[in-house]
């Protein structure tokens, strides 16, 4: 299957083109054996992101009681009215204006992570910034003290990558979280645990087990996504010289640099799976109840139906509305903070080193592999014309 080799990791469009002109969506098999279907045009994407038939809920059987109730008391995983009663408690914390307080802090992080690139003529761009950056942001968010950032980054990063380990380091991430909730109630500080932790909304208020599943959604649903948004900027803004230094003339552009690269790069490849609880038709495709359904964010973003001229990076193009964050009820709650991340990762860094090169062909580029994430694992450059 074109989708699960390694051509498709190398580059996705082809392949996804080619599912997006046959039909709005596909019955796929995962090299695991298990089928689900991919939806990869605009339209049928927003309609299945927004059709309330679908739900988020799956049966978490199988998994250790603590695990289970850190999974499903994440409102990414709910239905409404759970999920409006979550997203609700959550938002009232977890505000624009916190979003913004965070804005000269995320400049000093920046600063300090580009500093230490100085004695280096060539880094890994991924490694040094893209990764650490947002790690660092959500930690600050929900008041991780720096001590204990060093454990707790190496069994997100577990987390992230799956596999065998990966039971171990969420059930130590839900105990630390846990044991940091305890210290919060304690000593609250001016940080998002502890501000949820005290807030009443009409006289609700979040379960200790709502509050740690809350704090491992937003580490696993924050960090590497903005990661491969600052990382496929970089990468797109080196491809594309005229881009680059219309940027350097008038630095305001990198909202609508951003902008296009979470279009035509979108960090976060598809959604997360929903499950039909009646058939639903897409064109001329029916799908059964009771099937897993991805909705491929990458193909919707460059669906020709909604986008001219789809493969053309074009910051600033008229025709918005791609569907990187998602759209409907679950639509990112962090869409903010991650725009704000990346639009300062990335001014900054060029305008620091604004000869800097990519050092490796694009054939030569090493992406992440799996249908759901599209960024890259590394991407070395080379740090030409820096300026102090
Ligand atoms: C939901 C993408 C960064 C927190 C989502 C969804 C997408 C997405 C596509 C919806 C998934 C679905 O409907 O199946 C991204 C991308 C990011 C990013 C591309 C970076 C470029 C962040 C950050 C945070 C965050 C930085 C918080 C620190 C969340 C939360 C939800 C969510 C809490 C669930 C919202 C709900 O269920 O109501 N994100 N995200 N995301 N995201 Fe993000």
């Amino acid at each position: 299957m074109a989708l699960f080799d390694d051509g498709y990791t190398a580059n996705p469009h082809p392949a996804l083109a080619e599912l997006r002109q046959t039909g709005p969506a596909h019955r796929v098999t995962s090299p695991a054996g298990i089928p689900f279907w991919l939806v990869t045009r605009w339209d049928e994407a927003r309609l299945v992101l927004t059709d309330p038939s679908l739900s988020k809920q799956q049966p978490m059987d199988g998994l250790p009681p603590q695990l289970r109730s850190a999974l499903t008391t994440q409102m990414l995983l709910r239905d409404p009215p759970d999920h409006t009663r979550l997203r609700r408690l959550v938002s009232a914390g977890f505000t624009p204006r916190r979003t913004e307080a965070l804005r000269p802090r995320i400049e000093q992080l920046t600063d300090r992570l580009l500093g230490a690139f100085a004695a280096d003529a060539e880094v890994d761009v991924i490694d040094r910034l893209a990764v650490p950056l947002p790690f660092e942001v959500i930690c600050e968010l929900l008041g991780i003290p720096a001590a204990e950032r060093g454990p707790f980054r190496a069994w997100s990063d577990t987390i992230i990558v799956g596999g065998a380990d990966m039971s171990a380091a969420l059930a130590q991430t839900v105990a630390y979280f846990r044991d940091l909730l305890t210290r919060k109630r304690v000593r609250p500080a001016d940080d998002l645990l502890s501000t949820l932790a005290v807030i009443v909304d009409d006289g609700d208020r979040l379960s200790d087990d709502e509050l740690v599943g809350m704090a491992l959604l937003l580490v696993v649903a924050g960090h590497e996504t903005t990661a491969n948004l600052i990382g496929n900027t970089v990468h797109l803004l080196s491809r594309h010289p005229s881009q680059r230094s219309r940027l350097r003339d008038d630095p305001g552009l990198v909202t609508a640099v951003v902008e296009e690269v979470l279009r035509m790069a979108s960090p976060s490849a598809t959604s997360t799976y929903r499950v039909t609880t009646r058939p639903i038709t897409l064109g001329d495709t029916t799908i059964p109840a009771g099937e897993q359904v991805l909705v491929s964010l990458l193909a919707a973003n460059r669906d020709p139906g909604r986008f001219t001229d789809p493969n053309t990076f074009d910051p600033g193009r008229p025709d918005g509305g791609h569907l990187a964050f998602g759209h409907g009820i679950h639509f990112c709650l962090g869409a903010p903070l991650a725009r704000m991340e990346a639009q300062i990762a990335v001014r900054r860094l060029f305008a620091r080193h604004p000869d800097l090169e990519v050092t490796v062909a694009p054939s030569e580029l090493r992406w992440r592999t799996g249908l759901l994430m599209h960024g890259l694992r590394s991407l070395p450059i080379r740090l030409e014309g820096q300026r102090s």
